[in-house]
């Protein structure tokens, strides 16, 4: 009897430790989320959304979420809130400008924690930072950082993609056609050496011993014609 005991208890922590593992693999971490862009350029006086979305498979309840601003020379907390569960919307605690609102929603599994940002200034460039805290997993903070960068004109910065885009896509031409020609140097360069090669074949066969070269040559004197 105590064998089987003794035997059955590892293999049971073993299931039990990889259930944990799957649960932490899969399901306890909350993950955030600010879109694709890791930076946003907008234009002074307009308006900007910096996108947050979290999700979460355990759910959660009181989950705590902040934005906070930094650049090289400030650190604030712009907005601070609560949601209470995934039925309500998130609660604003703090806020630190009245440019800044909460536009995101925390009903129907939105789990958007989006600000807008208005009448944008020129100091307002610097990382955005969105913060959410569950309760529910031992209260781990997660984040993810946006930086913003207000400038005069959107063109400048378009132009410059497009000009990288551009370069891009001429240098892989560019390259493709020196391919192409260099190939067909390669080729005429080969068949010329051959047709030379021939030529010092067929003169020096009529008077010694390279008997071997001839069959070899002539092999290779069809393909050219081919092409
Ligand atoms: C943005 O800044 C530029 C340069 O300082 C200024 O000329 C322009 O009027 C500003 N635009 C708005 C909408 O404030
Ligand atoms: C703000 O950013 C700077 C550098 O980008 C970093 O060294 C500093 O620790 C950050 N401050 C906070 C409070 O996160
Ligand atoms: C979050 O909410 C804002 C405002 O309603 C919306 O513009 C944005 O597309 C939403 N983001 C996502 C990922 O659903």
């Amino acid at each position: 009897m105590a064998g089987p005991g003794v035997r059955g208890a590892p293999a049971r922590w073993l299931g039990i430790g990889l259930w944990g593992l799957f649960l932490l693999r899969g399901c306890l971490s909350l993950e955030v989320s600010v879109g694709k862009a890791t930076t946003i350029y907008a234009v002074n006086g307009t308006e900007i959304l910096l996108p947050c979305t979290f999700s979460s498979c355990i759910g959660f309840e009181n989950l705590r979420f902040w934005w906070s601003y930094n650049s090289s020379d400030t650190f604030k907390i712009l907005i601070d809130g609560t949601v209470k569960n995934e039925k309500s919307d998130p609660k604003v605690k703090l806020r630190d400008e009245e440019r800044i609102t909460l536009v995101g929603s925390t009903k129907e599994k939105m789990n958007n924690i989006s600000i807008l940002l208005r009448d944008l200034e020129f100091s307002d460039t610097g990382k955005y930072t969105c913060h959410v805290r569950n309760p529910r997993e031992y209260y781990l903070e997660h984040q993810a950082t946006i930086f913003l960068q207000v400038v005069d004109k959107l063109e400048v910065v378009d132009n410059t993609l497009m000009r990288i885009i551009l370069a891009v896509v001429g240098g892989v031409i560019g390259l493709l056609i020196f391919v192409l020609l260099l190939k067909k140097l390669i080729t005429f360069i080969l068949k010329k050496t051959q047709e030379k090669k021939k030529e010092c074949l067929v003169s020096s066969s009529g008077n010694d011993n390279t008997e071997n070269g001839l069959p070899g040559s002539k092999a290779e004197e069809k393909p050219p014609t081919k092409v």
